[in-house]
């Protein structure tokens, strides 16, 4: 059998599995099979080894360990070296290789919704050209998320509970500006909630974006899935805002990690979208 893991504290939440489960069957890979594993820091190490080893194929690596794996990679690609965020392991020419595959999965929906929402398709390099861009929270995923903004030439500002973990992605990134929490930029046209704030139902994000009424061009997005919409969401839609969920970026994450291991790129079906759902 070959073993594929995605591993978390806490893990129960992942939807990881049935996503590569799926379609490993799909693609006829039936000696195959991906698990969750609720696993310690101390443990790294020896998970690493089973990869050495070939007892693990691949694994997929999630809250709060992506960036703490990487001292016992042997070598990490250049965007995941960029982000310091490694969530895809994998095996090749006996070298543990590390790789972000979050940020290429977040990329590809902005370049989706823009090529979508606009006539003509811009060059992916400019599609946030001028745009103001203001993202709350700076845990594991946000220097993915703002690599790949700044990648698309948008201007951004970020804003965290904790002031100094802001202040620390300021470092990586040094044309972000940081704003205190509860104060918003002075012109905004989208806002990335990547916080934790709406993975319970009741939780709420206490800034208010009343400015944006009846805004349609405004985009709000939450790396969040589950629940699909976040009272952050709920609130933009209800205001008239475009909105977007995590889901597509998750499955895109999935797709670029898919095909980091088996070399093949498989595709989000109804079938797919229905499990999820
Ligand atoms: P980690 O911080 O370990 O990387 P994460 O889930 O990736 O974990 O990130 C959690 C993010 O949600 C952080 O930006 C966190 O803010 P702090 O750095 O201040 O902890 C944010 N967050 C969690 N609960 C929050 C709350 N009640 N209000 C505002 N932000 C919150």
């Amino acid at each position: 059998m070959k073993k594929y893991i995605v591993i978390g504290n806490p893990i129960e939440h992942s939807f990881s599995p049935l996503v590569h489960n799926y379609w490993m069957k799909k693609y006829g890979l039936i000696d195959s099979v991906y698990e969750k594993k609720k696993v310690e820091e101390k443990d790294l190490e020896h998970l690493i080894n089973k990869i050495r080893n070939d007892e693990i194929i691949g694994m997929n690596v999630t809250v709060p360990f992506k960036k703490k794996i990487i001292p016992f990679l042997d070598k990490v690609n250049i965007f995941a070296k960029d982000t310091q965020s490694v969530n895809t392991v994998k095996k090749t020419k006996n070298k543990i290789v590390g790789y972000n595959t979050d940020g290429p999965g977040f990329g590809k929906t902005l370049d989706n919704f823009y090529s979508q929402t606009n006539s003509k398709v811009e060059a992916i390099d400019s599609i946030l050209s001028g745009k103001n861009i203001f993202i709350l929270g700076a845990g594991g995923v946000t220097p993915s998320i703002i690599s790949i903004l700044e990648q698309r030439g948008g201007n951004i500002f970020i804003s965290n509970r904790t002031r100094g973990k802001a202040e620390e992605l300021k470092k990586l990134f040094p044309n972000t500006q940081v704003l205190d929490w509860g104060k918003k930029p002075k012109a905004y046209d989208i806002v990335i909630n990547t916080t934790s704030v709406g993975l319970m139902k009741d939780e709420k994000i206490n800034i208010d974006f009343n400015d944006c009424n009846k805004d349609e061009e405004k985009l709000f997005y939450d790396l969040i899935y589950n629940p699909r919409e976040t009272n952050f969401l709920k609130e933009a839609r209800l205001r008239g805002n475009k909105t977007m969920n995590g889901q597509k970026m998750f499955l895109y994450q999935a797709i670029f990690a898919f095909h980091i291991w088996t070399n093949i790129t498989p595709e989000i079906d109804d079938e797919l979208i229905k499990l999820l759902d």
